[in-house]
């Protein structure tokens, strides 16, 4: 590890603190990154500081605790061969309606960004290569922002206009309010609490975007198919998505199961979108090889233009 990267390295030391069986794991994720990834984590490290503040300790062990919940799915899902549960209402009784567990769980999803290689690769992604190439003055919606690292860099893209974030979740508005406040959004952002199938209600008039990020959302869906077309009638003529889904990716409240990236890839194209570009952004040291063969994460992300 190298240690010019100071706020990144304390935060491996504090996570290892509470956490030291994962030394291995963290040693392995950050021995192999590259510059351009050690830069961006120590940078990821900035902004989940700023987004904790005297919490860090909670989040740091609601973490260790959210790598337990996902091992015991990912044992479930080698014995089964599919997701555990399959309805809304399963994964609704088991995380959304708990609030103690749903809210460790946005702790935990908040550091995997940070620890997981194929969360960062599919952030950087999306700051890197999506925003920059977005038109001037684009209008932006985020559907589930959850954590809010995404909407905090759309809002931070000079290129931006508009910035708006849909959830159906009241606890995840409050907590996505809560991290662009604590990392200085510069720019407001206009969050209100929908679901994606209302969309057609929930939209001002004939509102449309440029802009459009649907970031692990759709696995958490009964009819991701659905979801898309409305997706798609909230993109402007000309529009570009942001489509990420991870494949082989079992957690308590994933219950669209899709097993590789060229389903994912079918289910952007059937809704009537034209691939742009694809990332398969992967596990540290895990070969897109490998990862089809024994059916492992593959963070599938699909950015997607709609025809004018
Ligand atoms: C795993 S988080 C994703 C956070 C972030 N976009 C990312 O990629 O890491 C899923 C988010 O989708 C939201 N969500 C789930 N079902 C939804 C629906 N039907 N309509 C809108 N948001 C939904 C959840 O409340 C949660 O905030």
């Amino acid at each position: 590890m190298n240690f010019q990267f100071q706020t990144l390295a304390d935060m491996i030391n504090r996570q290892l603190s509470v956490f030291p069986r994962h030394k291995l794991f963290l040693n392995r994720r950050f021995d192999s990154a590259g510059a351009e990834d050690l830069i961006f984590c120590e940078e990821i490290s900035k902004m989940i500081l700023q987004i904790s503040g005297d919490e860090l300790p909670t989040i740091l062990d609601d973490y260790r605790w959210l790598c337990g919940v996902f091992m015991e799915e990912e044992l479930f899902f080698r014995r089964e061969g599919r997701y555990r549960h399959r309805t809304f209402e399963e994964a609704q009784r088991t995380v959304y309606s708990d609030r103690v567990f749903h809210s460790r769980y946005l702790n935990g999803h908040l550091m995997t960004h940070l620890w997981w290689a194929n969360h960062t690769d599919t952030l950087r992604y999306f700051r890197n290569v999506f925003l920059p190439a977005n038109k001037q003055q684009f209008r932006h919606l985020e559907i589930g922002p959850g954590h809010g690292l995404f909407l905090y860099f759309a809002a931070a893209a000079p290129n931006a206009a508009t910035i708006a974030g849909w959830d159906v979740s009241p606890s995840s508005i409050a907590a996505t309010r809560h991290a662009l406040f604590a990392m200085g959004a510069p720019r407001p952002v206009d969050l209100s609490l929908v679901n994606i199938f209302d969309a057609s209600e929930a939209r001002a008039g004939d509102q449309q975007f440029d802009s459009l990020t649907c970031s692990e959302v759709l696995e958490h869906l009964e009819n991701p198919p659905e979801a898309m077309a409305a997706i798609v009638d909230l993109m402007a003529p000309g529009g570009r998505a942001f489509i990420c889904v991870p494949v082989n990716s079992p957690a308590p409240d994933h219950i669209s199961l899709y097993r590789s990236p060229e389903e994912v890839i079918s289910l952007v194209r059937d809704a009537g979108l034209a691939v742009e570009d694809t990332l398969f952004a992967l596990p540290t040291g895990v070969t897109l090889e490998r990862a089809r063969k024994d059916a492992l994460t593959i963070n599938t992300v699909v950015i997607a233009r709609k025809p004018e």
